[in-house]
């Protein structure tokens, strides 16, 4: 069977083309079972995506079509497949990349999560088309499943909005908050509702650590203030990041981690120094992640060990990990079951290494 080929550059419209050869190469591998060749119809794929996204006019097509390449590849690498010759895997082992090939049984055994994010059914309705977003899909697919099935005593999870989940904890029963809510300007009402949250449940002279945007900064003060005291400013830097456009083009590099408390904070090794340092960027478990290096930090400098530490906020959950990781039992509520089921997947699995 002829392989699709690469179309010359021609007068239409590069898209144009490239979506008719996108279009051609998606037929042509569904309907291939020579591994060979399907590899080599992704290798086209991927170049021309390559081509493209370098001259500013990348094809969603292409990209889509370069995906359900190595899908394909997947397929035909995994078990399962029947009447395909030994010798050929054999061979095309042999060539290939042994992390490509992981990669493409992963995605071949996850193929509805593949076909879903390259659709946009993703948390902000975007379609994403490279390797790595799908993989991390995948990844947070796996531990959210992982996170359904079993149950950890290490960490407390509860899914609910912060102020219901205070109600549950009950008065003077949290010695630290550590948290990170949404930055956007819809979920400022969330940092009144951690400051009464944090009144409630915080014991006497208790902290409420808070890492936040700066494009609010005002109005998150003085939502925190309303029930709250305030102690301190930290600098969390955040090197590493693609940094974050904020108004009028700044590139921010930091964070601001607001500290308040319940009263007059109690003996802690003050001084400690304010500025603390991410570990680098993760965003394996939810888009506005943090990393559990730089969590585990914060709660070293603002906390003891075996002191009793809420994130309300805890997304993919690096707060949790970082406490287990520190010997602070914890608590950790989001109001999205999914990330309360993904940071479950994520503790259990961190178990699972470190007794490894
Ligand atoms: C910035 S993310 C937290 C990321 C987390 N620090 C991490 O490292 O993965 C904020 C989280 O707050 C949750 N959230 C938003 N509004 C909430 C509310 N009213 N109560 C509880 N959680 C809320 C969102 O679902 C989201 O997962």
């Amino acid at each position: 069977m002829t392989l699709p080929a690469i179309p010359e550059p021609g007068p239409s419209p590069k898209a144009i083309v490239a979506e008719g050869f996108a279009r051609e190469c998606v037929a042509w591998l569904d309907s291939s079972d020579d591994l060979a060749a399907v590899d080599e119809v992704r290798l086209r794929l991927e170049a021309l995506d390559k081509y493209l996204s370098r001259r500013s006019t990348p094809s969603p097509e292409v990209a889509t079509a370069a995906r359900i390449g190595e899908v394909r590849v997947g397929e035909l690498l995994g078990p399962g497949v029947e009447g395909r010759p030994a010798e050929e895997t054999a061979m095309f082992i042999a060539v290939s990349d042994r992390n490509d090939r992981a990669q493409f049984r992963l995605m071949a055994a996850w193929r509805a999560v593949v076909e879903k994010v390259l659709a946009g059914e993703t948390d902000d309705g975007k379609p994403k088309y490279s390797r790595n977003q799908i993989l991390k899909a995948i990844h947070r697919e796996q531990l959210k499943q992982r996170g359904r099935e079993a149950d950890t005593d290490k960490v407390r999870l509860i899914v609910g909005d912060v102020l219901d989940v205070a109600e549950q904890l009950g008065p003077e029963s949290v010695d630290v908050i550590v948290t990170d809510p949404p930055y956007k300007k819809e979920f400022l009402p969330a940092y009144s509702s951690l400051s009464e949250a944090a009144r409630i449940v915080l014991k006497p002279d208790g902290l409420c650590v808070v890492m936040c945007g700066q494009s609010w900064l005002p109005e998150v003060y003085r939502r925190l203030g309303e029930r709250l005291d305030y102690f301190w400013t930290f600098a969390y830097r955040t090197p590493g990041q693609a940094p974050a456009q904020l108004r009028g083009g700044i590139n921010s590099q930091w964070k601001p981690l607001l500290v308040y408390a319940k009263g007059v904070p109690g003996p802690n090794d003050w001084p400690v120094s304010d500025v603390v340092t991410s570990s680098g960027n993760e965003k394996d478990e939810h888009d506005w992640q943090q990393s559990a290096g730089g969590m585990r930090d914060i709660l070293r400098r603002l906390t003891f060990e075996g002191q009793l530490v809420w994130d309300p906020f805890c997304g993919g959950g690096s707060t949790p990990l970082a406490a287990l990781q520190t010997s602070r039992p914890c608590v950790a509520s989001d109001i999205d079951p999914e990330q309360v089921d993904i940071t479950r997947g994520r503790i259990l699995a961190y178990v699972d290494s470190a007794n490894r």
